[in-house]
């Protein structure tokens, strides 16, 4: 790393240095090697179909950018067209188009939840979704990972304190870094017992999970207790998020929600891209079965293998606990030609830094195979 002296930026290189020195300094690298890494589980992110559509769409007059916000000149047909599928399609009463996943958790945890209320966030939940609960009206506390009972507890002990408002479950349908389910049924069911309301990231499950890939939610949509985020740069291979909900709470975010009333709206192209990609969900079923073949296989070679594996899904964690050692092992994979990443706290606890192996389409058995081989290698005389 280039030392720098002057005095305005010598805080700033120190906090790299620190960082470099904890193993934690992050840089960006290319794309290379077999893909281990993306969420792009159902390859649709280069399909021809994708492509097709937003050719067809430039062809027929879209344009790039929608020029304004949604309440200006930027509300565009392909957003309202793309809203009106999803609702039909998840079974919500409404949808709303953000940028990103990223600002949707942001928006509707700084938007819905009003003061006085309480959140009860599942202490693995995506970054996004703490930075809406800090930069929100209401409390918020943590509860224990995939541990119904904290949550209730949470919620007990506030009420007990004299915590009067309305509470918000919040939690993942498929954890990010983890590759486990978020309990559902029994979060729907204590909401109802305390009058509360559920919110549901499902980035790494539309598309994959579900019915058709209407995620782990489909079951409970449509219910004027639940909010889910449903993001559109995963399986769906495009960018951006869908937030369904009851009318009225799409109402409230149209009139009250910051990011989306004071940024120029996602581009409409985007719009025909996810609107292309929900339709490829319903056309070609057999993108979903192929996923869950492979991740079965997956799972059953590492059995094979005798490999500790606590995923249940495309999503597999290879846990090393120290920074050093994940990255120097995710860079030996990537010498063999398999684009594998280190995950370092803080995005996960402190001394759980691991492997993240994703499974997508992109890849078939023979890679897994190979990738499993390599990593046994490599791995192998290391105590994990
Ligand atoms: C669980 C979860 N929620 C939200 C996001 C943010 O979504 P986006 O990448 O669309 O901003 C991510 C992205 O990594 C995520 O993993």
């Amino acid at each position: 790393m280039k030392l720098i002296h002057t005095s305005k930026l010598a805080s700033y290189a120190s906090a790299l240095q620190a960082l470099n020195e904890d193993g934690r300094l992050r840089r960006m690298r290319p794309r290379a090697g077999i893909d281990f890494v993306s969420n792009d589980y159902l390859a649709l992110a280069n399909a021809p179909r994708m492509k097709k559509a937003i050719w067809t769409a430039l062809d027929a007059g879209t344009p790039i950018g929608a020029g304004g916000s949604r309440l200006l000149r930027g509300n565009c047909e392909e957003h309202e067209k793309l809203e009106t599928e999803a609702a039909r399609f998840f079974g919500a009463d409404a949808a709303l188009f953000f940028g990103s996943g990223y600002v949707a958790n942001f928006s509707v945890l700084t938007t819905l939840p009003q003061r006085g209320d309480l959140l009860v966030l599942d202490s693995l939940v995506h970054a996004s979704i703490h930075e809406g609960a800090r930069a929100g009206r209401a409390d918020f506390r943590i509860s224990r990972h995939n541990d119904p009972l904290s949550v209730e507890s949470r919620i007990r002990d506030w009420r007990a304190k004299g915590g009067r408002g309305r509470v918000w479950i919040v939690a993942e349908s498929l954890y990010s870094m983890d590759g486990d389910f978020g309990p559902l049924e029994d979060l729907v069911e204590i909401a109802d017992r305390h009058d509360a309301f559920v919110m549901v990231d499902e980035a790494h499950a539309t598309g994959v999970y579900g019915q058709l890939g209407r995620g782990l939610t489909a079951p409970y949509e449509g219910r004027e207790n639940l909010v889910v985020v449903h993001t559109c740069g995963k399986a769906l291979g495009a960018v951006g998020a869908l937030v369904t909900a009851s009318g009225v709470l799409a109402d409230f975010m149209v009139n009250r929600c910051r990011p989306f009333i004071f940024a120029t709206a996602p581009s409409p192209l985007m719009a025909v891209a996810v609107r292309e990609a929900l339709m490829i969900l319903q056309d070609e079923p057999e993108r979903q079965e192929r996923l869950s073949k492979l991740v079965a296989f997956t799972h059953q070679q590492m059995r094979l293998r005798g490999e500790r594996n606590t995923s249940c899904s495309q999503i597999i964690p290879y846990i090393i606990g120290d920074n050093i050692r994940a990255m120097r092992l995710a860079s030996a994979l990537q010498a063999r030609g398999f684009d594998i990443r280190g995950i370092r706290p803080p995005t996960v606890p402190a001394g759980t830094a691991r492997l993240r192996i994703s499974l997508t389409l992109n890849v078939g058995e023979a890679h897994v195979r190979a990738m499993l081989d390599a990593l046994n290698e490599q791995a192998r005389g290391w105590s994990r």
